[in-house]
């Protein structure tokens, strides 16, 4: 069939597609591997060199040219398709719209903005500190030396670092640092007290880890709020007074609180804060181990080895410090009976706050 011929035939055919289906057959007809126009090229090395020049040409003209007709009888059939479907559509605008779901906070955070909006009201400021640290800030600074045994109390997860030399402010020297996940916010007292001059009063909120076995009161990791204030003449009753504000403004009124003897090496007297345990009403339950109360916070007045850590004279210098459990004053606000919920992406759970 001579090349005119068939680009007749094929218009003609390609006038009546009606469907996607209709034209991927036409060009696998024409342009396909066995297509006609394919076969005429594949033929052309067999003709004599004049003849095999003219026909290429028109060949590859029509090939050109159907490509060009194929693209267009496609945009031409999808447009009719979006068209026909516009018309079956009935859009009723008086149908509701779907609700957006939206998240809130979590209750740990809700509690760690009220603890920062009270302590704020009383005058401290709120600060950060990593949750990666190093084995000085976390231990040796807080009076903790190798091998004491109040290492073991705070057991966590070391971490092979890939930092070269980092240098301490306080020791002047530049040291390859073992790294660890922090096992309290302890560890901020000191990076402030490197930068800032007393007298201070912070509180710093934050995430920290320890490599213990879990149980409804216990997580290996969670949250605690640092607080910290150095001044001249700060006693025990300043940190009593303080602590009294702000439980009575988190609990409300009634709430009983007691205050035990402790030991903690970077505190010099050391105490334990408890409060009654709201699940069971002080009867005793799984969440505060049967005692009625609940251990919420670590506390006591700075130790001089700290203060001379940071290069602050204890002479001059003094004041308290205090870890609070935020999980645990969140499970004693809300009534939760397992720590290991907060962590567990339970949306049942979540939704209640
Ligand atoms: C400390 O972490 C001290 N750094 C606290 C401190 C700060 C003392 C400043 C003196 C001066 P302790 O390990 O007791 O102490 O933890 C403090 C609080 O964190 C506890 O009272 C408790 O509320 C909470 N806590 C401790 N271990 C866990 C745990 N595994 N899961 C949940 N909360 C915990």
């Amino acid at each position: 069939m001579k090349i005119e011929e068939l680009r007749k035939k094929a218009q003609k055919e390609l006038n009546l597609i009606v469907n996607i289906e209709e034209l991927k057959e036409f060009e696998r007809k024409y342009l396909g591997k066995e297509g006609e126009i394919t076969k005429i090229l594949k033929s052309l090395k067999d003709l004599p060199q004049e003849e095999r020049r003219k026909i290429g040409k028109t060949a590859n003209e029509l090939r050109e040219y159907l490509e060009e007709k194929i693209e267009e009888k496609e945009r031409e059939i999808k447009l009719k398709e979006i068209e026909e479907k516009e018309k079956q559509e009935v859009i009723d605008i008086t149908i509701p719209g779907k609700k957006i779901e939206t998240g809130h906070l979590h209750p740990l955070t809700l509690v760690k903005e009220k603890v920062e909006e009270i302590f704020m009201s009383l005058g401290f400021s709120v600060v950060e500190g990593p949750e990666i640290e190093t084995e000085w800030y976390n231990f040796d600074a807080l009076n903790i030396p190798k091998d004491h045994p109040a290492r073991d109390m705070w057991d966590t997860f070391w971490i092979k670092s890939q930092i070269s030399n980092v240098k301490c402010q306080s020791r002047k020297t530049k040291k390859k640092p073992n790294l660890l996940l922090r096992t309290h916010t302890s560890p901020v007292q000191i990076r402030y007290m490197e930068k800032h001059n007393p007298p201070l009063k912070i509180i710093a909120p934050g995430r920290i880890f320890r490599y213990e076995a879990t149980d409804a009161s216990h997580e290996i990791n969670f949250y605690q709020v640092e607080g910290l204030m150095i001044d001249k003449d700060v006693s025990v009753a300043n940190f009593v007074g303080i602590m009294e504000k702000f439980f009575e403004a988190f609990f409300g009124k009634g709430t009983q609180i007691r205050l035990r003897p402790s030991y903690f090496p970077f505190t010099e007297p050391s105490f334990e804060i408890d409060v009654t345990c709201s699940i069971c009403r002080g009867k005793g339950c799984s969440v505060c181990s049967y005692r009625g109360w609940i251990e919420l916070a670590g506390a006591g007045m700075v130790h001089p080895n700290v203060l001379k850590a940071v290069k602050l004279n204890p002479k001059n210098w003094q004041g308290f410090a205090f870890g609070l459990g935020l999980d645990r004053l969140t499970m004693i606000k809300y009534k939760i009976n397992d720590i290991r919920l907060f962590y567990s992406g339970d949306l049942r759970f979540l939704k209640q706050f």
